[in-house]
This record gives structure tokens, C-alpha cells and sequence, in this order.
């Protein structure tokens, strides 16, 4: 009867409809195994005038692993337009939750620094969205602390014992697919370990401290991006409280914008959020891994916009980011030989049957979908779905481009990724010059992580023989 009721049935798009038994199976299975008082009040909260997009916006609200899901796929362009509609609102909204709860469980664990610094509860800034509920202040003894206006985050003081149980459902729903895998598409799918990943990412969400040390490195890493702004964090932070700075300004997504400004921000969000992560000169990069419209804030006065929300991020070595673009200059080349080494080298060597693999990509090399940088994680996608297990923050920025890409499209319809991955990358190769004229007389030597594009000459030249072509 909720399936019904919330026409969970008919959400899935036809272009994923391969997925539809897996998607239902899999909440018919979280839904029957939620406990009866949980599952009492979720079937209450769902009102009869309510359409039936408002009532699943209304369970996933109760169901924190299913708002996490929600707000991946809110600006997900192959979605009904009605629905997204709907969506839109787990991304995040004004605090449902007594503010007075909020309040109190602020006041008892910092009172004192409260009154040390003069600071006072701004009831105009209240939000909430999947697990965290946020609470503006302003401060009127701000010397010593940086800044006048801040923001509390706090988890909301039901979601650990929800999500909780939820984790231990979805152990259980692991093992099921696991063994019911003959009924589905992804025969080889590895569902108990990848679920295990998705198990500690989750857990992720709901440890403070974790996301208060993201923070922290995330704005060192964006500190000379000028067009970029990370909330400073204060240090009394407790592990059940963060405090930081607000961030002036509203969800991009709602920001009255000219055509002009939306080509912008697109632009200033793909650079930042995938360029500036994959050609980072530091040795392992930092990147927001949760991009949808309800973490990412622009600032009119300033130009500028604020990725909020570290709670989940996700880190790439140098040797992983050399290794997606060496395979995208595979794919690109359309070398299946090298692409198979390529994906070889990406899986630790973990591949249980080499002709499934070898079949998979001569299959996506007829028609490889997405630009140069989302080629090589689409196809990494469609291989584990064949039983590869690639390292799990790969596939966190698969997810990461995934998400981001309906924001980008919903800022500007004509936004190309792969044009904007030139722009970015022509003023690298153009201060590489020197040293790759060093590589191309002595190509025995040659370090492609000296490079900050990451691509050797060789991969260069076959890029520019292909586009000769
Ligand atoms: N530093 C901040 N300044 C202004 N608004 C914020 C700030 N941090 C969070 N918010 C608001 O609170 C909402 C929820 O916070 P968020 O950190 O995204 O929690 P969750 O993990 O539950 O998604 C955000 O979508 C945003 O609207
Ligand atoms: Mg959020």
C-alpha cells in the first residue's frame, strides 16, 4: 500500500529501466523489515490530499537512507519533471524539528562559550535536510573568534538510531540480492561488499568530527580559489556540535540569475568541484563527493559560490587521476587492448573472468557515452556492475560528476564538460612546455606526475592525432 501511495513503482525512468526489480525489491525489503512503531508513523505521515510525488518526499523524509537517495537524483534530468519538483525538497528546507529542542541541546553542551562571545541564536537561518539540522547565530563579542555570523550543526537527534537500524536492514537486503542475483541484470554485481562501502559512507554522515576534519582541509585546499568559499570552522566545535561560519547567499539552484550568470556558476562549479580535485598538484586531492543543489550556495555581492556540507568527501591519489585520464586517452583512442591494462591497474588486478571484461568493453567502445572525464568512470560503473571491485572513492566521484551534472544541467541545458576541461586544462599544458620538450628527447625518463595535466607526451600526441583525424 505505500509503494502504491507513493507511486514508488513508476519513479524509475525507462532509460534505468533495467534497475526497476532491483529499486523494488530492495524498498519492499527495507519497508517490511522497518520496525512496526516506525513503520505506524511513516504510514501516518503520508496524507491522503498529498499527490503522490509529495507522499514519497514525505517517507523519505523518515527514512534517512532513502533521503540520501533522494537528493542524489532530485535534478537527475531523466526524472518527471513533476517529481523532481517535489524533490528538490530533500535537498534541503526550513527546520521541521522544534527549534527549541535544537537550541536546547546547543545550549547545554557550549552555553559558556556562548556567553564568553556574546551569542545569540538567529531563529532566521533554521534548516534541516538528511541528517543535520542547522541553527544560525550572531555573535557580538566576536574578537578572538573571526566572525560575526555562524551557523550550529547539529545531527538530528533521531536520525543515528534510524540510520542504524536501516544499516542493519540493508546487511540483510545485501546477503538477499546476493542470493537472489540469477533474478537480476547485475548477475555479477559484488552487493556485500559494495554495500559494505556504502555502510561506512553512511556512518560517515553522521560523525561530526569526521566531516569537522573535511572542513577544515577543504579550505585550505580552495584558500587561493577565488571564486570559491568554504565556511571557516571554529575550533570549539564539539564532536556533537560543529560551529562555522554562514555562508551569505541562497541554494544556486534558487539564485535569480541571467542566462549569463548561470553559464558562470556551471563553469565555476565544474572547475572547482572535478577539475581543480583531478589536477591538484598535492599528491592526494580532496573532493566534495555530495555536489546537489542544497550544498552548493552562491553569494550575489560576492560572486562567488559556497560548497557546504562536508560530510561526505572523498580523497584521489595522483596515481588513481593519472590512471582515469590514461584511461580516457584509451577510450578516446578507442585502444581496447590498453584498455583492458587500464582497468587491470584500477582493480588491483582483481578480475575474476577476462573475457566478460574484454566483451563489456568492446561493447561500451560502440558507443561510449559522456565526455572525456565521465567515459572511463561510466565505464568503471558498468564493469563492476560484472563483479570488479574498483577502490570505493573512484566510484565516489562517479557519483560525485553524477550529481553534479543535474545541477549543471539545470544551471545551463548547453553546458559541456568536455569544453570546459580544455579551457581548463590549455594554460597546464602550455607551463608544461619546457619540461615535455626535456621528456620528449629522453622518453625513458619521462614522470607524468610532474606534469599537473597528468598526461604523458605520448597520450598527448595520440589525443591530437585522434582529433586530427
Ligand atoms: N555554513 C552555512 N551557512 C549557511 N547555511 C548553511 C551552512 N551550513 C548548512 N547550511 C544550510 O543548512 C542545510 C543543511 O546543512 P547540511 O550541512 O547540508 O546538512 P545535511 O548533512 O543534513 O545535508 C544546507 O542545505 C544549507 O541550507
Ligand atoms: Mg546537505
Amino acid at each position: 500500500m505505500v509503494i502504491e501511495l507513493t507511486g514508488l513503482n513508476d519513479i524509475i525512468p525507462d532509460i534505468y529501466s533495467d534497475f526497476r526489480p532491483i529499486v523494488s525489491d530492495g524498498i519492499l525489503f527495507l519497508l517490511s523489515r522497518i520496525s512496526p512503531e516506525r513503520f505506524y508513523s511513516l504510514f501516518h505521515a503520508l496524507s491522503e490530499e498529498d499527490t503522490p510525488a509529495d507522499r514519497l518526499v514525505r517517507l523519505a523524509q523518515e527514512i534517512p537512507t532513502l533521503h540520501k537517495l533522494g537528493q542524489i537524483i532530485a535534478r537527475n534530468q531523466n526524472i518527471d519533471k513533476e517529481l523532481r519538483k517535489s524533490l528538490v525538497n530533500l535537498e534541503n528546507s526550513i527546520m521541521k524539528i522544534e527549534v527549541a529542542i535544537i537550541g536546547g541541546i546547543i545550549e547545554d553542551a557550549l552555553g559558556s562559550w556562548m556567553n564568553e562571545y556574546g551569542v545569540q541564536f538567529n531563529y532566521n537561518v533554521c534548516y534541516e535536510a538528511s541528517v543535520a539540522a542547522v541553527l544560525g547565530f550572531t555573535c557580538n563579542r566576536p574578537q578572538g573568534l573571526n566572525i560575526t555570523d555562524g551557523v550550529f550543526k547539529v545531527i538530528k537527534p533521531d536520525v543515528p538510531q534510524r540510520l542504524y537500524e536501516e544499516l542493519e536492514i540493508l546487511d540483510d537486503l545485501a546477503n538477499f540480492y546476493d542470493s537472489n542475483r540469477h533474478k537480476y541484470s547485475l548477475h555479477n554485481f559484488r552487493f556485500i561488499e559494495t554495500f559494505s562501502d556504502i555502510k561506512l559512507a553512511l556512518l560517515k554522515e553522521i560523525d561530526l568530527s569526521n566531516e569537522q576534519r573535511n572542513l577544515q582541509r577543504a579550505r585550505s585546499f580552495y584558500n587561493d580559489v577565488k571564486t570559491v568559499k568554504v565556511p571557516r570552522f571554529v575550533l570549539s566545535s564539539t564532536k556533537g556540535i560543529t560551529i562555522m561560519e554562514f555562508m551569505k547567499g541562497e541554494k544556486i539552484t534558487d539564485a535569480d540569475l541571467t542566462l549569463l550568470e548561470r553559464r558562470r556558476c556551471a563553469k565555476t562549479l565544474f572547475s572547482s568541484l572535478i577539475c581543480y580535485p583531478l589536477f591538484s598538484d598535492q599528491l592526494q586531492s580532496i573532493f566534495h563527493a555530495d555536489p546537489h543543489a542544497g550544498n552548493i550556495y552562491y553569494s550575489r555581492q560576492t560572486e562567488q559560490v559556497a560548497f557546504l556540507d562536508w560530510s561526505l568527501a572523498g580523497e584521489l591519489h595522483k596515481r588513481e587521476r593519472a590512471a582515469i585520464l590514461k584511461l580516457s586517452t584509451d577510450i578516446f583512442t578507442k585502444n581496447s587492448a590498453r584498455i583492458y591494462e587500464s582497468i587491470k591497474a584500477l582493480s588491483d588486478d582483481d578480475i575474476r573472468d577476462e573475457r566478460v571484461i574484454r566483451e563489456e568493453i568492446s561493447r561500451f567502445l560502440t558507443a561510449p557515452s559522456g565526455g572525456f572525464i565521465e567515459q572511463p568512470l561510466t565505464l568503471l560503473d558498468s564493469l563492476a556492475f560484472k563483479g570488479v571491485k574498483f577502490p570505493s572513492d573512484l566510484l565516489l566521484f562517479r557519483k560525485a560528476i553524477f550529481t553534479l551534472n543535474g545541477v549543471l544541467q539545470e544551471l545551463d541545458p548547453d553546458f559541456n564538460m568536455d569544453r570546459q576541461l580544455i579551457e581548463f586544462t590549455a594554460p597546464l599544458l602550455l607551463d608544461e612546455l619546457p619540461l615535455r620538450w626535456f621528456y620528449l628527447f629522453f622518453p625513458l625518463v619521462e614522470n607524468t606526475y610532474r606534469y599537473r595535466s597528468l598526461i604523458s607526451n605520448l597520450d598527448l600526441i595520440k589525443i591530437a592525432q585522434g582529433w586530427l583525424r
